[in-house]
């Protein structure tokens, strides 16, 4: 894959010195080995291509976990006007990155810690960027999913996290991919309904951002249709047998779900809350 090359050729030759430096480790133990993460930066045009698809503003707060010499959130504090923080391991590149956010006049918006990245909470974040291999990726995904806040954006360069949590986007753009993730929020479980239909519950299941469902209504059960979830927000209809279609276009809040403001030729006057609160519910991502 021509553009992974930068990344992966150095990775490989760190691999094959590895081996002959170490006659006795078994093959096995090298194989299991996860390749390191080296500093390779973004290119400057992939970089603001990220946080184009991000539609990064004024109002994030763009994290880069393993920031390099600090390119991304430096554009994003440039560029939009965000605040920015990055980790990293290597305190060359902290110094590095400090001097270009001063540079670029954002060094009161933007801060570098040294700090693994594996260990650094991502609450505060609007905007995660990631230029990490799958592995990483992967490790880091349940600390994203609870600790970032549905529709939160992630963004990576190159690297999905995994096979199964499918981007929202993918975008190819100069030999380079570039994925965006919306954190879904946690939807799962049993939620009735008051206020709209007489009786209504609704039972949804979730992996990451794809959910199906079944409504029971007036005592009769029936798969939600066109069911989707965006962040907090969510959408599916429900077609009984009997009546017109009815759209629902709700906002998750923790255990409640209400109609969204914007919501146009949908069912209104409704609000719902989960039977079995979030912790009880077994997540699925
Ligand atoms: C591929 S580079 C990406 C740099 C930057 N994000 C960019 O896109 O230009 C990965 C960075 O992660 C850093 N890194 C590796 N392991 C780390 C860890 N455990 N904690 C923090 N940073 C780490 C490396 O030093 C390197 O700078």
């Amino acid at each position: 894959m021509l553009r992974s090359v930068n990344f992966a050729l150095p990775v490989a030759l760190s691999f094959v010195i590895a081996a002959a430096l170490a006659p006795d480790a078994s093959a096995q133990t090298r194989m299991k080995r996860e390749p390191e993460l080296i500093y390779v930066p973004t290119p400057q045009n992939v970089v603001d291509k990220m946080l184009e698809v991000a539609k990064v503003t004024k109002d994030d707060y763009v994290f880069d976990l393993g920031s390099g010499d600090g390119r991304i959130p430096i554009t994003a504090a440039a560029r939009y006007g965000a605040r920015g923080f990055g980790v990293e391991i290597k305190p060359e590149l902290i110094a590095q990155a400090r001097a270009n956010a001063k540079a670029a006049g954002v060094a009161d918006r933007v801060q570098f810690r040294r700090q693994d990245l594996f260990k650094t909470s991502v609450r505060e974040a609007t905007v995660v960027g990631l230029y990490l291999f799958v592995w990483a990726n992967v490790k880091l995904r349940p600390r994203l999913i609870s600790e970032l806040r549905p529709g939160s954006r992630i963004v990576a360069h190159d690297f999905p996290i995994g096979d199964d949590w499918k981007p929202d986007i993918a975008e190819d753009f100069e030999n380079r991919t570039i994925y965006l993730w919306y954190v879904p929020a946690q939807v799962a479980g049993k939620w009735d309904f008051t206020g709209g239909p007489q009786g209504l519950s609704v039972q949804l299941r979730q992996q990451f951002q794809k959910i199906q469902g079944t409504a029971t209504v007036g005592g009769r059960s029936v798969p939600l249709q066109n069911a989707s979830l965006r962040g907090d927000a969510i959408e599916f209809t429900i077609a009984s047998d009997a009546g017109t279609p009815m759209l629902f276009q709700g906002r998750i809040n923790g255990d409640k779900m209400e109609p969204r403001a914007a919501a146009s030729g949908a069912v209104t006057g409704w609000s719902a809350v989960r039977a079995a609160p979030v912790s009880k519910v077994r997540r699925r991502s």
